[in-house]
C-alpha cells in the first residue's frame, strides 16, 4: 500500500470508531481476529444497504422471491456442494517469525499476478524460485504449503464426535439450492425466476487485515436465478446489466470499479463463467462482487446426493429438466466499505470567523445515508428545545433522524457532515417567531429557510 493509501485506510478506520460506524471485535479483550462490530451510525448504514438492495432485486420484481434459512444445515449439504473436500486455502508458515500467511496473495502481492486455481506445489515451487520474503519479517524462511479447510465446524448435541460434526455456513446460496423444489410447489413461479437471501456466512479466513474487507463473519446478499441452459448467455448479460444499476442506484461512482472475467483456470468447481466487479479499494484492487454461471452443477449434485428429484416441468413444452443457475452474488460488508471510501471527502470550509478549515463530509448517497435528518436547536435555552423536539416529533416518524444539542453548533454540523446526515435543521430564536428552520444541505452547505408545516413536504421533494 502506498503511504497515501494507508493514511486513507487509516482517516476511514479512525472515523469509523470515532463516529460510531465500526468497532473492533471484543476490543476490550485485545480484540479477536478478523472480526468488527458495527455500531449505531455503521447498523443504520448496513441496514439501508440491505433494505435496499431486497427492495431493488426482490420486492420491485416479479420474478424474484426471498428466503431466510437456518445458518446450520446437514452437513451432507456441504459434502454435495464440494464444499468440504474443496473450499479450503493454501497456507504457508514462516518458520523464523511464524506468521502464517495465504500462499496466492503472498504471491500476487509480491509478483503482482493471479495465484487462484494454483496447487500448493505450484505456489510452494513459486515462492521459492522468486525468493519472495516475509511480508512481517522479511527472511526467506517458509514451509511448504498446506491446504486449509475454510469452514468452521462445530458439534450438534452433547457428544463431540465425527458425527456430529456441523458446519457453519460458508455461503448462502446452498439454502436456495436445497429450497429450490419448496420454492417452486410454493409459489407456482415459473422458469426463469430467482430466490433470494441476505444473511451471515462465515469463514476462517487468514488474513492481514483490511478492516472489514475480508472478516471471518460476514453478510452476504445472493441470488440464485434459475434458468433454461440455452438462456445463459443472454441472461448473463441482462444480469451483469442489473448489477451496474445497482452500483450506480448506491451512488458507487463507475470510475473506481471495473469487471474482470476469470481464467479458465481460476474458475470455481461449478462454474463455467465468472466475472469479477473489482473496486480500486486503498489496499488494491479487489474482488466487491461476482456474477456466476453455475451450470446445474448444485441442483444435479443434490439430486443426486440426496435422491429427491430436482427437476423442473416445462408445462408449454412438455419438458423436464434441472434448471442451471446464473448467481449474483453482493458481500454486504463490503458494500459499506466501498461506499465508505467513496463517500469519504475532504474539502476546505469557511469557519464562522471568516477563516477556513478542512471539513471531512461523507457524501453518502441519500438512499443509504445512516441518518437522514438532523434537528439542531441553536441554544439549550427551554423554549427552544421545545420548539425543536416539536420539530423532531414531525420529522422521525418519516425519517432517520437524530435531535442534538450538546456543542457549539459548528460542532454539532461537523459531526453530522462526518456520519454522511443530508440535511440539517437548524431551530434558532426566530423560529420561535415565524414558524420556520433552516435546513443546511450536507454537500452544498447551502442554507434555506422553510416553514415548519411545510418541513416534510420540503423533504420529501429532496429525498
Ligand atoms: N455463493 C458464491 C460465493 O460465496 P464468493 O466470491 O466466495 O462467492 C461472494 O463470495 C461475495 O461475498 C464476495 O464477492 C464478497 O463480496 C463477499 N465475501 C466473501 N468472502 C468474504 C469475507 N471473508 N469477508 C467479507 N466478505 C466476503
Amino acid at each position: 500500500m502506498t503511504k497515501k493509501a494507508e493514511s486513507l485506510m487509516d482517516k476511514i478506520t479512525s472515523l469509523a470508531k470515532r463516529r460510531g460506524f465500526v468497532f473492533p471485535g471484543s476490543e476490550i479483550y485485545g480484540g479477536l481476529a478478523n472480526t468488527w462490530d458495527y455500531g449505531p451510525v455503521g447498523v443504520e448504514l448496513k441496514n439501508n444497504i440491505k433494505q435496499e438492495w431486497w427492495k431493488f432485486f426482490v420486492k420491485s420484481r416479479e420474478d424474484v422471491v426471498g428466503i431466510d434459512a437456518a445458518i446450520l444445515m446437514n452437513s451432507k449439504v456441504w459434502e454435495s456442494s464440494g464444499h468440504v473436500a474443496g473450499f479450503n486455502d493454501a497456507l504457508i508458515d514462516c518458520k523464523a517469525c511464524q506468521a502464517r500467511i495465504r500462499a496466492d496473495h503472498l504471491i500476487e502481492d509480491a509478483l503482482d499476478m493471479k495465484a487462484e486455481g494454483m496447487t500448493p506445489e505450484d505456489m510452494t515451487k513459486l515462492i521459492a524460485e522468486n525468493s519472495i520474503k516475509c511480508p512481517v519479517c522479511g527472511k526467506i524462511d517458509f514451509t511448504e504449503a498446506r491446504k486449509f479447510g475454510l469452514m468452521f465446524k462445530t458439534f450438534q448435541g452433547v457428544t463431540e464426535e465425527d458425527k456430529n460434526i456441523i458446519y457453519l455456513r460458508p455461503e448462502t446460496a446452498q439454502a436456495m439450492f436445497v429450497n429450490f423444489k419448496n420454492v417452486l410447489n410454493s409459489t407456482n413461479k415459473k422458469i426463469p425466476f430467482g430466490i433470494a437471501q441476505i444473511g451471515k456466512s462465515f469463514r476462517n479466513e487468514i488474513t492481514p487485515g483490511n478492516f472489514i474487507f475480508r472478516t471471518v463473519e460476514f453478510e452476504q446478499m445472493e441470488l440464485e436465478y434459475f434458468i433454461d441452459e440455452k438462456d445463459w448467455e443472454k441472461l448473463f448479460d441482462y444480469w451483469q446489466a442489473e448489477m451496474e444499476k445497482w452500483l450506480e442506484y448506491i451512488g458507487v461512482k463507475k470510475e473506481n470499479y471495473s469487471i474482470r472475467k476469470h481464467d479458465q483456470d481460476e474458475l470455481s468447481h461449478y462454474s463455467k463463467r465468472t466475472i469479477d466487479f473489482e473496486y480500486d479499494f486503498p489496499f488494491g484492487t479487489k474482488e466487491l462482487y461476482g456474477l456466476a454461471y453455475r451450470t446445474n452443477f448444485d441442483l444435479m449434485s443434490h439430486q443426486n446426493a440426496s435422491g429427491q428429484n430436482m427437476e423442473y416441468f416445462d408445462a408449454e413444452n412438455n419438458r423436464k429438466y434441472i434448471p442451471h443457475v446464473l448467481e449474483p452474488t453482493f458481500g454486504v460488508d463490503r458494500t459499506v466499505l466501498a461506499t465508505m471510501i467513496d463517500a469519504y471527502t475532504e474539502e476546505e470550509a469557511p469557519t464562522a470567523d471568516g477563516k477556513s478549515e478542512t471539513r471531512v463530509v461523507m457524501k453518502f448517497n441519500k438512499n443509504i445515508a445512516p441518518v437522514k435528518v438532523a434537528i439542531l436547536p441553536l441554544s439549550k435555552k427551554e423554549n427552544l428545545s421545545k420548539k425543536a423536539k416539536e420539530v423532531f416529533d414531525l420529522v422521525k416518524t418519516e425519517y432517520a433522524c437524530q435531535y442534538d444539542e450538546s456543542q457549539s453548533i459548528g460542532k454539532r454540523y461537523r459531526r453530522q457532515d462526518e456520519i454522511g446526515t443530508p440535511y440539517c435543521v437548524t431551530v434558532d430564536f426566530e423560529s420561535l417567531e415565524d414558524d420556520a428552520v433552516t435546513i443546511r444541505d450536507r454537500d452544498t452547505m447551502k442554507q434555506e429557510r422553510v416553514g415548519i408545516k411545510e418541513l416534510v413536504g420540503w423533504l420529501k421533494k429532496s429525498f
